[in-house]
């Protein structure tokens, strides 16, 4: 765990010396420069991190036809606030690439949590438009990126980080975001489980390498072990739910909740029809979501 760890951070040599000079800047700053950015926690975020001393900025946001969300997070307690993006929908990259503007947020991964059979990635589109942004995905989803991550990873924007919980069974390449266990990062966690877990239900198990029985136990194992009050935030939501936590769906999953080999009937038997947009978003997918451009271009 610890070598792919070191190894994802020497692929990214300025993720350790932005923590550095991050962690080396936690000086009270001038109100006027903090205040606007405050303000916009209080109003939209879920949670401003206690642990974090309000370091992080969040927002969810939707994609309505596919019923999609995408994540923003950053870390405005670092003078350069560099941010990421979790999911983001290639429909919906010009507003999400306004509002990191407006914030004046500096973005710098535009990460998958898998390669997505019901949308188109924003990621490559991304990188056409934000000079500097890295694409992140699951060395085992098989597709194009800038950057490989494994099971054990931490992936850090500013003085903040992700860490990187493989959680196959919707995917062979599905992978979790968690925000970090520290005293200095958002209480309480943050999941970001994409179509591993959903509220109150899960992703299929019926194409890409899906396995019924490798979801049970990446659930159990690395999701519900979580702390109950861990916050999880799905890629899809299609009820109008925002969120859940750990000891919700623990509870009242309908599926998750069952034992193993009930679970693998359930979804045996989920009867669903062929994704509509499965021939499009695949082969799109493993190429970012888009061709990369000439490297002039970049
Ligand atoms: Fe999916």
């Amino acid at each position: 765990m610890v070598p792919l760890l070191r190894s994802f951070r020497r692929l990214i040599p300025h993720l350790s010396a932005a923590a550095a000079a991050s962690s080396s800047s936690s000086a009270p700053r001038p109100i006027s420069r903090l205040l606007p950015v405050v303000l916009a926690m209080a109003a939209y975020s879920t949670v401003s991190g206690a642990g974090a001393g309000g370091r992080l900025l969040f927002r969810q946001l939707f994609e309505k036809e596919s019923s999609t969300y995408t994540y923003l997070l950053a870390d405005v307690g670092d003078p350069e606030k560099p941010a990421v993006l979790i999911d983001p929908v290639d429909r919906t990259v010009d507003r999400d690439l306004n509002l990191i503007k407006e914030l004046g947020l500096k973005l710098i991964y535009a990460m998958n949590t898998h390669v997505h059979a019901d949308h188109v990635t924003g990621t490559g589109l991304i990188k056409t438009k934000v000079k500097g942004v890295k694409s992140v995905i699951a060395k085992a989803g098989r597709a194009k990126a800038d950057h490989f991550i494994e099971h054990g990873d931490k992936i850090y924007f500013g003085n903040l980080f992700l860490e990187v919980r493989a959680t196959p069974g919707h995917t062979a390449g599905c992978v979790t975001y968690v925000t970090g266990d520290g005293h200095d990062q958002p209480v309480p966690r943050m999941a970001f489980t994409g179509d591993a877990l959903i509220i109150r239900a899960c992703g299929r198990t019926d194409f890409q390498g899906g396995s019924s029985d490798q979801l049970y136990e990446s659930v159990h194992s690395q999701i519900f072990t979580l702390p109950k009050d861990t916050l999880v935030y799905p890629g899809h939501d299609y009820k109008g739910f925002t969120v859940s936590t750990v000891e919700e769906e623990l509870a009242y999953n309908p599926r998750l909740t069952k034992d193993k080999e009930t679970f693998k009937t359930i979804m045996e038997n989920l009867n669903l029809a062929y994704p509509t947009m499965i021939d499009v978003a695949l082969p799109a997918n493993l190429v970012c979501g888009i061709q990369d451009p000439p490297p002039s271009e970049v």
